[in-house]
């Protein structure tokens, strides 16, 4: 299990030494070793002094995460292991609470990490300082600014995929509580020829790959670009795709960035506009055409490219057309026109497409400071982060080279100074004496280049400025001629002949000794490069574009501020910017990282010795060790240093009462370190050799194991003891509550036998009272009872003529009476609805009420049923009537009559009144119908039914024909002796007639009719009221009929399902009539 350990100091747990002043010996074997054996182990930083030294460790490392921005927040520097995020700690701190500017200087070669250390330490700064929504917002546009700057000025070079091809210098500004309020930043020489060309392996700038893998169709289109990066003559094909870059997942990233650094979408779209102008430019060639005069002459060879162009940036066709083919020299009176030849319309081509970008790309610059610049105008701290170029020795080294080197050699410069200058003056602060160190100053070499009157510099400026043929040859020339004699220039043809038989140096070159080491520099190119030619005729034609972006790249191109004096030098240029920052550098307090590749295959776990001696060597750091070990190689605050050693003495251990300083006056002198070994100054101990404080390490590691050792014996004593006394005290304990225990019981033993005694007389004593007492109470009773008996009889005597002999009665009628009022009340007040179907009724409170209340159910029914009737008219109550009739004649007796409750008594079915067809039998009947109805007649011969209509008016029954109308019989209903029918679900019935009567002589009918009911209960009624003789109506399932002069019996038979749900009529013989009734 790893053990939680609490760091105090970085020399706990080293590994190597965390601090290279601490190395011993110090020798270029012994600090590449240490560098080596960290570097294994991961631990990437090295100290020297307050210098951090970055080994590039090629991989993803988990030491950059929130817990360790929180570990090393607010500690001491050399409190924990070295770290990247301790200087930037220290920085802001210092800041903060100091008051002083700060600037973190990040030096080293191409891929060795400067960029990364500079986001590393602003992203520190970001998580420490304060929070808020404006500061976070402050906060972020300052991050999102590296990604759009990258973009544009980063691209992938053979020694890094991600290599800055400008300087960087950023100032955060801070209020005075340490919170952000924006940044500015300077952008030093882009490298603008990669702009059109490429070395092999190498890509542009890693926008324009962005652009054409991220763009969306509708983009593409709008630039006039094509996705593929072989269509452009700028991107170098062989390494257009780089290992692990997203190119199409950046763009979205920058686009997102521009938005969040507050880039509106228009003007970003203007930008990229001008990156595709100048892709485009790229694919504009030449072919040359002869003119009569004998000059060469150049012609665009396919003009399509052109025009796009011309159409993207809002420029006339002809315009940049004739800026390609011509070249007008303007002197003071006269302009001069001369054509250009294909090679220097291709220079034209190139020139322009370099100067659009790089003047893109300070646009950029300053749209960001606009967006991040401070908002308030209150005193500013600042922090300014360097990420500049490191120094480049390539097999070729051109100006661009030459100006970086420079550049580098004044930042060397300043690293002495400002470090010399500060170790000067601590120990003038802590009061010890200076000892002169012996250091390479390289003062001398950048006065070799940017000496006034004779620097290489001002030489190269000369040349370009004077009149006649100017060459780089001339240059080297003059060169040689004015720096001969310098102690670091070395050229073949200076006249010191030194060099004469040097083959190693080429006749067009120079070398300069640089304080890193030799560089050779071609000298091609130079003049070209630092005049920075743009044709006028070309910067015209863009000023002249309607892109408002691309026209205030030009502003010398506008014809009314036409400039006949020279713009500056490049070389001029470079050189008062690097004089700006240094000054500007000089103002604040340095902090350094300097960075080392460790190979050159970008691999991780790969150190190779010979390439970090390189750079240990050219970034002079063993001089850096000497410079700080100089006079003391330690240096610790008296405070730390007494905690950290004071169990080395027995005055000082466990605690020391006075001053910490003479604490380790003490401590030095019991351990009897030669005086000459340290100093001490106002607040520090000053150990002037390694080995001394290694000493002091080991007796402590050896007392500290000591220490231990006695704590341990001391401790498992005072464990024991403890232990034991516990154990005693325990035991007493014990003891105690035991006897407590045994002498309670006893107690409570002899004291519950003593209670038992006790209660057995007290109870022997009570019941003795007891029985006496109850005697006592008897005999009282007794004289008592005697006594009301006595009164009750001589009262009753006296007052046996006031009671009222019949009160109980009385009360209880008056009680029976309240009883039957409550009942009465109490039933009115829930009372059931006036529905006579409604079967609710209360229930009975009292039993003696309960034929009562039966009794008044009976009558509310009734009495409900009554109001029910009296709401009927006459008609309905004829209706009801009727009904009531049918019910009693007919309810469960006829299996007919339930179906035919529901059915309402029409009579006249028939409109004999309204059909014409049956004029002449209304005509012939006089009385009122009753019913017209067809009725099927059943046949007496066969059984069969023949349809009639059947009538019956108040005093006759009629048949008729139901065709014709025509009367076939005639019946008085006083003929009528009795109607017969079965007791089953069929409407057959009989009607027979009186014997002897002049209807009668063709014998009894017998009928079947779908309203059978109703008509039954109508003849009933009619021949009551007419008659005043009841009809006798016979129900039963076998009955005889009179057919002339024989009698049929007609049988109804159920359940023959043979003919279906029709009741059939079926002749058996002379004297039977079968019906089946299903
Ligand atoms: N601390 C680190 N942890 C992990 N990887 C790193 C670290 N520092 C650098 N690298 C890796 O090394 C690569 C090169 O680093 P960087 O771009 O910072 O170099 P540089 O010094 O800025 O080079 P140049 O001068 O070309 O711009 C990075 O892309 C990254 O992959
Ligand atoms: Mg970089």
């Amino acid at each position: 299990m790893a053990k939680m350990e609490v760091k105090t100091s970085l020399l706990d747990n080293m590994i190597g030494v965390g601090d290279m002043v601490l190395l011993e010996p110090l020798n270029e074997e012994t600090f590449i070793n240490n560098l080596k054996k960290r570097f294994d182990h991961s631990e990437i930083y090295t100290y020297i002094g307050s210098v951090v030294i970055s080994v590039n460790p090629y991989r993803s490392l988990p030491i950059y995460s929130p817990e360790k921005v929180e570990e090393y927040r607010n500690r001491n520097f050399y409190e924990l292991s070295p770290h990247i995020f301790a200087l930037s700690d220290e920085a802001y701190r210092s800041l903060r609470d100091q008051d002083k500017d700060q600037c973190i200087l990040i030096t080293g070669e191409s891929g060795a990490g400067k960029t990364e250390a500079s986001k590393l330490v602003m992203s520190y700064v970001a998580a420490v300082c304060g929070k808020g929504a404006e500061v976070n917002q402050v906060k972020e546009q300052l991050l999102q600014s590296n990604p759009v700057l990258e973009a544009f000025g980063n691209a992938k070079t053979v020694r890094n995929d991600n290599s800055s091809r400008f300087g960087k210098y950023m100032d955060i500004e801070f209020d005075f509580k340490g919170d952000p309020l924006g940044g500015v930043i300077s952008n030093y020489l882009l490298e603008k020829s990669r702009v059109v060309k490429q070395p092999r392996g190498e890509r542009n700038f890693h926008v324009f790959y962005q652009l054409l893998s991220g763009a969306s169709e509708e983009l593409l289109n709008k630039l006039k670009l094509e996705r593929d990066f072989s269509r452009y003559n700028y991107l170098s094909l062989d390494s257009a795709k780089v290992n692990g870059v997203d190119d199409a997942a950046n763009f979205r990233t920058v686009r997102n960035a521009m938005q969040i650094v507050g880039f509106m979408d228009h003007e970003a779209e203007s930008v990229l506009a001008v990156v595709a102008a100048v892709l485009k430019l790229g694919n504009i060639e030449f072919k040359p055409e002869s003119r009569v005069n004998g000059l060469d002459e150049s012609k665009i060879k396919d003009k399509n490219e052109l025009k796009e162009i011309c159409e993207l940036t809002g420029i006339d066709q002809s315009v940049l057309e004739r800026a390609f083919s011509f070249r007008t020299v303007e002197a003071k009176q006269e302009k001069v026109s001369t054509t250009l030849n294909v090679a220097q319309a291709y220079y034209a081509r190139d020139a322009l497409a370099k100067n659009l970008y790089s003047r893109l790309f300070s646009w950029l610059v300053n749209r960001i400071n606009e967006s991040i610049k401070a908002q308030t105008k209150v005193r500013k701290k600042v922090m300014g982060v360097l990420d500049i170029y490191g120094f480049e020795i390539f097999e070729d080294n051109s100006f661009e080279q030459f100006i970086i080197n420079y550049c580098n050699e004044k930042l060397q410069q300043i690293f002495i100074e400002l470090t010399l200058k500060e170790e000067q003056e601590e120990y003038i602060r802590e009061d010890i004496e200076w000892t002169h160190i012996d250091y390479f100053n390289n003062a001398i070499i950048c006065d070799l280049i940017e000496n006034n009157t004779n620097g290489i510099l001002a030489m190269l400026d000369e040349e370009c400025l004077r009149p006649g043929t100017v060459t780089d040859e001339t240059f080297l020339e003059k060169l040689n001629q004015v720096c001969a004699t310098h102690q670091h220039f070395e050229s073949r043809m200076s006249k010191c002949s030194r060099f004469l038989n040097d083959t190693s140096l080429p006749h067009s070159c120079f070398r300069i000794q640089h304080y890193a080491g030799k560089v050779l520099y071609q000298v091609e190119g130079f003049v070209d490069k630092n005049n920075d030619l743009l044709y006028r005729d070309l910067s015209q034609a863009m000023w002249k574009a309607s892109h408002a972006l691309i026209k205030s790249l030009f502003p010398e191109g506008n014809p009314a501020k036409i400039n006949l004096k020279r713009p500056p030098t490049a070389g001029s240029q470079f050189k008062a910017s690097v004089a700006t920052l240094m000054k500007n550098l000089q103002t604040k307090n340095p902090n350094y990282i300097r960075c080392i590749k460790p190979n050159d295959k970008k691999a991780a776990h790969i150190f190779n010795e010979a390439l970090v001696c390189h750079q240990i060597r050219y970034l002079g750091l063993l001089e850096n060790v000497r410079v700080r070990r100089a006079g003391y190689a330690f240096r610790q605050a008296y405070e730390p240093c007494l905690e950290r050693y004071k169990m080395l003495c027995k005055q000082t251990w466990p605690h020391w009462k006075g001053p910490a300083r003479s604490g380790v006056e003490v401590l030095f002198n019991e351990l009897e370190i030669p005086v000459e070994e340290y100093s001490f100054g106002r607040s520090k101990i000053f150990i002037r050799n390694p080995r001394t404080l290694f000493k002091l390490e080991d007796l402590r590691k050896q007392r500290l194991e000591d220490l231990a050792t006695l704590i341990q014996k001391i401790y498992r004593g005072w464990k024991c003891r403890t232990h034991f006394l516990l154990m005693k005290k325990s035991q007493i304990v014990i003891a105690a509550w035991y006897r407590r225990y045994a002498q309670q019981k006893r107690y409570q033993q002899t004291k519950s036998s003593a209670l038992v005694i006790q209660s057995y007389i007290r109870g022997w004593k009570a019941r003795k009272i007891l029985r006496e007492l109850k005697h006592q109470k008897r005999c009282k009773e007794a004289v008592t009872t005697i006594a009301a008996y006595w009164h009750g009889t001589q009262v009753r005597r006296e007052y046996r003529k006031f009671f009222r002999a019949n009160a109980g009665k009385k009360i209880y009628e008056f009680t029976l009476q309240r009883i039957v009022q409550k009942y009465f009340l109490e039933m009115k007040s829930k009372m059931p609805s006036l529905s006579p179907i409604d079967k609710n009724w209360p229930s009975r409170p009292y039993l003696f009420l309960d034929s009562t209340h039966k009794e008044l159910k009976r009558i509310f029914h009734l009495w409900r049923c009554k109001k029910y009737r009296d709401q009927f008219t006459d008609q309905q109550k004829l209706i009801y009537e009727e009904k009531l009739e049918a019910s009693e004649l007919f309810k469960d007796k006829k299996a007919l009559y339930p179906s035919s409750v529901g059915q309402p008594f029409q009579g006249a079915y028939l409109e004999i009144n309204k059909n014409p067809k049956y004029k002449k039998l209304k005509d012939a009947i006089e009385e009122k119908i009753i019913i017209a109805e067809v009725v099927n007649k059943i046949n007496r011969a066969n059984g069969k039914s023949t349809s009639r209509i059947f009538l019956l008016t108040n005093n006759n029954l009629l048949l008729a024909d139901q065709k014709s109308g025509q009367i076939k019989s005639e019946v008085p209903l006083v003929d009528v002796t009795k109607v017969s029918m079965s007791s089953q679900n069929d409407g057959f019935f009989a009607v027979h007639l009186k014997e002897g009567s002049e209807a009668a002589s063709k014998g009894d009918f017998l009928f079947s009719s779908d309203h059978l009911i109703e008509m039954a209960t109508k003849l009933y009624r009619t021949t009551l009221s007419q008659t005043k003789q009841k009809l006798n109506i016979e129900i039963s399932d076998e009955f005889l009929v009179q057919f002339r002069q024989d009698k049929v019996c007609v049988k109804f038979i159920q359940g023959n399902q043979k003919n279906g749900s029709v009741p059939t009529c079926k002749r058996k013989n002379n004297r039977l009539l079968e019906v089946a009734v299903p």
